[in-house]
């Protein structure tokens, strides 16, 4: 069974996705065994809470750096054993010693195609402004492992949405949400799940 601890900072409707998963068993061998978030009023907290999933607050401010902020961090996620980091919308940039601690078991969900509209500032409403700012006609989501690249890690799976006229930012979050977040995430962590997923260099391989 496959430990996952969930990173997050707000709403919490994909990490929503990942708990209604396991427990439709759609996944079935994995387990939320955390919830770590940065922010102590995130509604995601509640909702591990309602599902009985230990959750935590970890802030950074708390901490005397970042090197203090993110050694806590992993000294929680390894005392629970978890193999598998899910950033579910999480905000906090996680360091170069953080990420190659747990090279390829870290994973984060876009709201766009990556190669497009992703990178340092692209974040929430923004990736969806500057989508329908360029004028696509198609966006979507994805999920890939983390690098030290902003959202420049091998890319595990996408899904496409497409724009609709008079598409405001928020409506096609919502439509990127339903349609391809919800979706692919917990795709990606049944697969990984599974063993199904292979990191060959900079890309992915999915085993049938
Ligand atoms: C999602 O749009 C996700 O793609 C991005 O942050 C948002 C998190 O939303 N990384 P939620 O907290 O899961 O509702």
């Amino acid at each position: 069974m496959l430990k996952i601890g969930v990173l997050v900072s707000g709403g919490g409707t994909n990490l929503q996705a990942i708990i209604d998963s396991i427990e439709s068993g759609y996944i079935t061998n994995a387990k939320i065994v955390t919830v770590i978030s940065g922010n102590p009023d995130a509604y995601a907290l509640e909702r591990a809470k309602k599902h009985g999933i230990n959750g935590v607050c970890i802030r950074k401010k708390d901490y005397l750096d970042e090197d203090d902020y993110l050694n806590a961090m992993a000294e929680h996620l390894d005392s629970l054993g978890v193999e598998l980091i899910v950033l579910a919308g999480f905000m906090t940039v996680l360091g170069k010693k953080f990420i190659d601690r747990y090279k390829n078991k870290i994973i984060n969900i876009h709201p766009a195609l990556i190669p497009s509209f992703c990178g340092d500032g692209f974040y929430g409403l923004r990736v969806h402004k500057a989508a329908l700012d360029k004028g696509v006609k198609v966006t979507g989501a994805t999920v890939h492992f983390v690098n030290e690249e902003t959202d420049g890690g091998p890319i595990i799976l996408q899904k496409a949405v497409y724009v609709e006229e008079g598409d405001t930012p928020e409506i096609l979050q919502k439509r990127v949400m339903e349609q391809a977040e919800w979706k692919i995430f917990p795709e990606a962590i049944k697969l990984i799940s599974e063993g199904k997923i292979v990191v060959e260099g900079n890309k992915v391989r999915r085993l049938v």
